[in-house]
């Protein structure tokens, strides 16, 4: 189910931003900083409120905006992640995936967004206690 896919996504994320973090804070290299903190808060913090929103009110989880935020997020995460170090370390040509894939994150966040402003109703919350 779509909460249970995105806790276990989150945990992923967050072996790989931590991982990174020891990285950094072992090799005195901070040049991926911006990555780590980006791995952590979109990819953990993130699906993590996904989850926790899709667990207390599942009827959010069926809807087509949850299927478009799930798989533009998951899929646009990893890949600005990814371009985002590379242009770190020296490959600024992928410049305009990170752009792109930016784009797809917030894309993505914003379908996340649509769903609880418009599915969301006042009576789920006292429905669902
Ligand atoms: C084992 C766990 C972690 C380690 C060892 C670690 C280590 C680090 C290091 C070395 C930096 C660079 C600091 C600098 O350049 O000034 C950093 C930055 C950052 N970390 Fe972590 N981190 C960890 C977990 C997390 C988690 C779980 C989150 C978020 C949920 C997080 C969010 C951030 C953010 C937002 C920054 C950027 C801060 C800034 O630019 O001012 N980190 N971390
Ligand atoms: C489409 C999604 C996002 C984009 C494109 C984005 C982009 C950026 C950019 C360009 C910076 C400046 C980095 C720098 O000065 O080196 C930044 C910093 C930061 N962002 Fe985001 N961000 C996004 C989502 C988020 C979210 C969801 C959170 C928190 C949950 C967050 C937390 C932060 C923090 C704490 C910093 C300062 C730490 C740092 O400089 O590394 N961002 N972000």
């Amino acid at each position: 189910m779509m909460a249970n896919r995105c806790f276990k996504l989150g945990a992923l994320y967050l072996i790989a931003g931590m991982s990174l973090g020891v990285y950094m804070g072992a090799t005195h290299n901070h040049t991926l900083s911006p990555v780590h903190a980006h791995i952590n808060l979109l990819g953990w913090v993130c699906l993590l409120l996904a989850g926790l929103l899709f667990a207390r009110f599942p009827h959010l989880a069926e809807t087509k905006l949850a299927k478009t935020f799930f798989w533009t997020y998951n899929i646009a995460v990893p890949v600005s992640m990814l371009a985002l170090a590379l242009v770190f370390l020296g490959q600024p040509q992928l410049g305009p995936v990170v752009g792109i894939g930016s784009f797809a994150v917030w894309f993505g966040g914003v379908c996340l967004a649509l769903n609880v402003l418009l599915n969301l109703k006042a009576g789920d919350l006292a429905v669902a206690r």
